[in-house]
């Protein structure tokens, strides 16, 4: 009876975790918020760090990280995620028409930080002085962005721009 009992434990510890949980739009919400404010501190320590050469791998400890965390979120929580911008640097990151109404929708309302559209959340990216690291003047943005990304568009920023949007697909 106590080993039944046993077996009974063991197998049914894993059965929460194997029933599938969607995210839902305040959840989903409270991560873009969160991440956003990740990517803000992780520029930051770029701020004063003279003779720093910024390179790949100081993308990937920062803007990039934030974007793999983005992807770990959606895929742990049942969602499809994207960052998208008028203005990108990865092509894949393109914004769709729909996208386009949304970040015209942003742009016209500063003060507009979601919006719900039918099942997508759409949460607004802006930008602050650290990102202007990678996303400022054109000619001083680091070498490896330059070779790497020749139809690079996501540059000449100023803070409190509208960098983009995350759209999360429930
Ligand atoms: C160390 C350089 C660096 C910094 C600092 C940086 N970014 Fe980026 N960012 C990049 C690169 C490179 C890409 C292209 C990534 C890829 O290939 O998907 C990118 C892409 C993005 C994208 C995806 C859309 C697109 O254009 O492809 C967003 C959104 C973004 N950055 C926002 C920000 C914000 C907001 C900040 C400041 C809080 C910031 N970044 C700081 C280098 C940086």
């Amino acid at each position: 009876m106590r080993i039944c009992l046993l077996f009974l434990f063991i197998f049914a510890l894993p059965l929460p975790s194997l029933a599938k949980k969607r995210a839902d739009p305040e959840t989903a919400y409270v991560k873009m918020l969160a991440l956003t404010e990740m990517r803000q501190s992780l520029a930051a320590t770029l701020d004063n760090r003279t003779g720093l050469v910024i390179n790949e791998d100081v993308f990937k400890q920062t803007c990039g990280k934030v974007g793999q965390e983005l992807q770990t979120w959606a895929a742990a929580n049942y969602v499809r995620v994207r960052q998208a911008s008028d203005r990108f640097r990865n092509p894949a990151n393109a914004a769709s028409e729909k996208d386009m109404r949304m970040i015209e929708l942003f742009r016209s309302d500063p003060k507009l930080d979601r919006q719900m559209d039918g099942k997508k959340l759409y949460v607004r990216i802006p930008v602050v002085q650290s990102c202007l690291h990678c996303h400022g003047e054109k000619n001083a943005r680091p070498d490896f962005i330059k070779i790497k990304y020749p139809q690079d568009k996501a540059f000449g920023y100023k803070p409190g721009d509208l960098r983009g949007v995350y759209s999360v697909s429930f």
